[in-house]
């Protein structure tokens, strides 16, 4: 595996792989089996798998934890080689955004809901960042886990709209044994919270499972939100249901529905989904 921390090397690795199929992982790094399921599906459908970590400052808001966001190099350069990356992008800030265009992405609607509703920006970072990946590395195939949704369903979006030359590819989401996402920031759950955590699944899939006997939307959601309070410490940011990828009110044309949940603790904030 090679390392590349500067543009100019990245592309001439891509410029000499031209004809060969390019599989893409973007992460932030802190690489757990949730990533891995990603290189491994890379690693299965493409000649090459480059894989990048970046903790971007773009999609983080002021105050977020952009400073104590988990980072172990050593550990993710392991697990990649492990993995069977070929190629490993790992740039500083300067590097991806060495000067100020004052040009931006904004993703509009689709940002209004979910995470985007509380976190204002955040998406249109994401696409910075990932417009530019893309056109460093020009993947055949892009690999994006349904753990993040709605960050999934704004590139396929993205990707459709402006027709990038790519193919997003969804993983689905990978859990502990007792059903909790894997999650970088689950490292910042107490004893006492990584106990209660893995009530966010059991709460979304108790919402899916009322509303599919009594067809009662916000039973569902109520149900669901009183299992969330009355089984942790954790605040509520969302617990909702939208026809997915649209993100739209749920009618009874709508073929898939995303139920979805944040859930504030103490130092993180937890997101899970399922879909019908
Ligand atoms: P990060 O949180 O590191 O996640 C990188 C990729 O791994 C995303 O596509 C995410 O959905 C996927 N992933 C995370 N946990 C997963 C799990 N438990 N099961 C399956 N896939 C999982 O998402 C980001 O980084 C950033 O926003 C990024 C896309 C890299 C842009 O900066």
């Amino acid at each position: 595996m090679k390392t590349v921390q500067t543009v100019n090397e990245l592309k001439q690795i891509i410029a000499i792989n031209n004809t060969k199929t390019i599989g893409f992982v973007p992460t932030m790094g802190y690489l757990h089996e949730g990533h891995q399921a990603l290189l491994n599906k890379a690693r299965a459908d493409n000649d090459i798998v480059v894989a990048s970590i970046f903790v971007n400052p773009a999609q983080f808001g002021p105050n977020e934890d952009l400073d104590r966001y988990p980072r172990d190099i050593e550990r993710d350069t392991q697990l990649a080689t492990d993995a069977g990356v070929d190629v490993l992008f790992i740039p500083s800030a300067e590097e991806m955004y060495p000067f100020e265009s004052g040009i931006t992405i904004q993703v509009g609607e689709l940002s209004t809901k979910l995470c985007g509703e509380s976190r204002p920006g955040h998406f249109d970072g994401v696409l910075k960042v990932i417009t530019k990946l893309f056109h460093l590395i020009q993947p055949t195939n892009a690999y994006f886990g349904q753990k993040d949704a709605q960050q999934l369903a704004i590139i396929e979006t993205f990707v459709n709209a402006y027709n990038f030359p790519v193919q997003i590819v969804r993983v689905p989401t990978v859990r502990e044994t007792d059903g909790l996402a894997k999650s970088s920031r689950n490292v910042f759950l107490s004893e006492q919270e990584r106990v209660e955590a893995v009530h966010l699944y059991k709460a979304l899939q108790l919402a899916k499972i009322t509303w599919e006997q009594t067809n009662d939307l916000s039973e569902a959601i109520t149900k669901g939100k009183e299992h969330i309070e009355s089984n942790t410490s954790g605040k509520i940011d969302y617990l909702e249901a939208l026809s997915y990828p649209s993100l739209q009110p749920v009618t009874n044309e709508t073929k898939a529905v995303l139920f979805a949940t944040a859930v504030f603790f103490e130092k993180a904030r937890l997101i899970d989904n399922i879909l019908t």
